[in-house]
C-alpha cells in the first residue's frame, strides 16, 4: 500500500506539461482491434493503471503490444484470437466494456465480464445494450456478471440515446465503424474524446461524421487498416493543475493543452477570480488573493464536466462567501466532501447538492482518495493547506494522473509518495 504526504502551503509555480487524455486513450486501444493491422497510438499516458490495465486486456486476447517509448505504443492487432474477456481482466477499470463494442465489431461476437472503476452511483449500461441491439446483436447478460453479444451481421440503424452517455456513445461507434449501412447516433456525448476517438477510426479508413455534436453518423466500411495517431491532451488533468495553482494562490503555467477543451474551467476560475491567459497549446493560472464563491451545475460537454466538480469544490471550500454545487451527472459524487470535512472544510452535502461554506484556510489531516477525481481534490486541498496531509488509497489516482509527484514537484509542491504496510502484515510483536 502506498499514500502521498503534502507539507502544504506553498504556492506552485512554474510550467507543467499535460499528458495524452486518459479518457480519450481508453476507447482508441480498444477501437485499435478493429484494424487487423499495426496501430501506433502517440502521446499515450502508458503509467497511469487503466491504460496499463487496457494495454493487458489487448495482450490478453492476442493483439502484440510493444512500447517505443514512454507514450509511444505499437498495437498489432493480426493476432487478436479472442472474444472472451473475464472478470479478472475487466474488475479493474469501466473502460474494459470498450471491448464488447469493439469485439462485436470485429467478429460480431463479445463475451466481456461486466466492468470495474469508480464508484459515482449507480452506472448502469441499458444504452450500450440498447444501441447493439438495434445495429442487430442479441445480448444477454449472464448472471448480472457477463455481457455476451453476438450478431451474424450488423446493420446500421438510427439509434436515439435515452440520455446523453459518453461510454454508450464510444460503445455504438465501435460497433456500428463496421456495419453495414448508416447508422445514427442521435443526443450523442459531445465530448472532446469522442471527437478524438472518430479522428482515430477516421485515421484507420472509417466514415464518421458529426462528431462533437450530438447527432453523429456513420457510414459502415468493410475494412480498416492501420495508423499513427496523437491523443489529444487530457482537459481533466490540465484543470486540476489549473484548480490547484488558484488554490495554492499560485502562478502556473500549464503546457500541451487546447484552451478551448478547457473553456468552462476557465470561465468558472475568472468568476472566483483568477486571472487565466490562454497561448496556443498552454494557459496560465494565477490567484494572488482569496478566492471568491461561485455556483457550479455540472452538465455533459460544453458544461462543467462532472470530473472537475471534486477539484474545484476544493477552491469553493477556501473561497470568501457560500457556493453551490449541483452534480447532474452521477448520484454519488460528493463522498469527499466528508474528508476534505476533516482539514476544516464546511460542505454540506445531501444527494446531488452540496452547500460549501467558504473558510479561510484548510489544515492538514489524514484522509483517503475514495475516487480518482475525490483523490485529486484531495491533493489539492493537502497543497493549499497548512501543514501535513496523508492520502491513502492512492491506487485511484494512479489511475488517471501521469507522474502526478514528479510533476507537483516540478512546480513547487512538497509532495512524496510512502510505501506502508497493510495493517494485516504487520507482525504483532508483543
Ligand atoms: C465517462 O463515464 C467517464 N469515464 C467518466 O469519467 C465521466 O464522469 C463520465 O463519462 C461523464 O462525463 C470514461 O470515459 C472512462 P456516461 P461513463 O455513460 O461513460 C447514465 C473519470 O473520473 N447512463 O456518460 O460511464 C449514467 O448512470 C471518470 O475519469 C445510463 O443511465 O458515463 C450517468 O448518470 C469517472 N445508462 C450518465 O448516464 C447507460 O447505459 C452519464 O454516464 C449509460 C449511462
Amino acid at each position: 500500500m502506498e499514500k502521498f504526504i503534502i507539507n502544504g502551503g506553498a504556492p506552485l509555480h512554474g510550467e507543467v506539461e499535460i499528458s495524452g487524455a486518459k479518457n480519450a486513450a481508453l476507447p482508441i486501444l480498444a477501437a485499435s482491434i478493429l484494424s487487423q493491422d499495426v496501430c501506433v497510438i502517440e502521446n499515450l499516458p502508458c503509467s497511469i493503471s487503466d491504460v496499463n490495465y487496457m494495454m493487458k486486456i489487448l495482450a490478453h486476447i492476442g493483439a502484440k503490444v510493444k512500447l517505443i517509448n514512454k507514450n509511444t505504443v505499437e498495437i498489432d492487432s493480426r493476432f487478436v484470437n479472442s472474444y472472451v474477456i473475464s472478470h479478472d481482466m475487466t474488475k479493474h477499470l469501466r473502460a474494459s466494456y470498450y471491448f464488447i463494442g469493439a469485439l462485436l465489431g470485429r467478429y460480431g461476437r463479445a463475451k466481456v465480464a461486466m466492468p470495474g472503476g469508480c464508484y459515482l452511483g449507480a452506472r448502469p449500461i441499458d444504452q450500450h445494450i440498447k444501441g447493439f441491439e438495434l445495429l442487430g446483436a442479441s445480448v444477454s447478460v449472464e448472471d448480472n456478471a457477463t455481457v455476451d453479444a453476438k450478431a451474424s451481421k450488423l446493420i446500421g440503424s438510427p439509434i436515439y440515446l435515452d440520455m446523453v452517455s459518453v461510454g454508450a456513445t464510444v460503445n455504438i461507434l465501435l460497433a456500428a465503424v463496421k456495419a453495414e449501412g448508416l447508422t445514427v447516433i442521435e443526443n450523442a456525448a459531445k465530448e472532446p474524446h469522442i471527437v478524438d476517438l472518430a479522428n482515430f477510426l477516421n485515421s484507420m479508413g472509417a466514415d464518421v461524421r458529426g462528431a462533437g455534436t450530438d447527432v453523429i453518423k456513420v457510414r459502415g466500411v468493410e475494412q480498416l487498416h492501420g495508423c499513427n495517431y496523437s491523443i489529444i491532451p487530457d482537459q481533466i488533468e490540465a484543470g486540476t493543475y489549473m484548480v490547484a495553482a488558484a488554490a495554492t494562490h499560485g502562478n502556473v503555467i500549464i503546457k500541451n493543452v487546447i484552451p478551448k477543451h478547457l473553456e468552462s474551467i476557465s470561465k468558472k476560475l475568472i468568476e472566483c477570480g483568477a486571472e487565466v491567459e490562454e497561448f496556443d497549446d498552454a494557459v496560465r493560472v494565477s490567484l494572488d488573493r482569496r478566492p471568491g464563491k461561485c455556483n457550479i451545475k455540472t452538465m455533459p460537454h460544453p458544461g462543467f464536466p462532472t470530473d472537475m466538480q471534486p477539484q474545484m469544490a476544493v477552491l469553493l471550500a477556501l473561497a470568501d462567501g457560500t457556493s453551490i454545487v449541483s452534480e447532474s451527472i452521477w448520484s454519488n459524487r460528493f463522498r469527499y466532501a466528508d474528508q476534505l470535512n476533516r482539514m476544516g472544510a464546511d460542505i454540506k452535502a445531501d444527494g446531488q447538492l452540496a452547500v460549501v461554506q467558504g473558510v479561510e484556510q484548510l489544515k492538514g489531516a489524514p484522509v483517503k482518495a475514495d475516487d480518482l477525481r475525490a483523490g485529486a481534490a484531495m491533493i489539492i486541498a493537502g497543497l493549499a493547506a497548512s501543514g501535513t496531509t496523508e492520502i491513502e488509497d492512492i491506487l485511484h489516482i494512479d489511475r488517471g494522473y501521469e507522474d502526478v509527484v514528479e510533476k507537483l514537484k516540478g512546480i513547487g509542491a512538497d509532495i512524496k509518495r510512502v510505501f506502508c504496510p497493510e495493517p494485516n502484515s504487520l507482525t504483532n510483536a508483543g
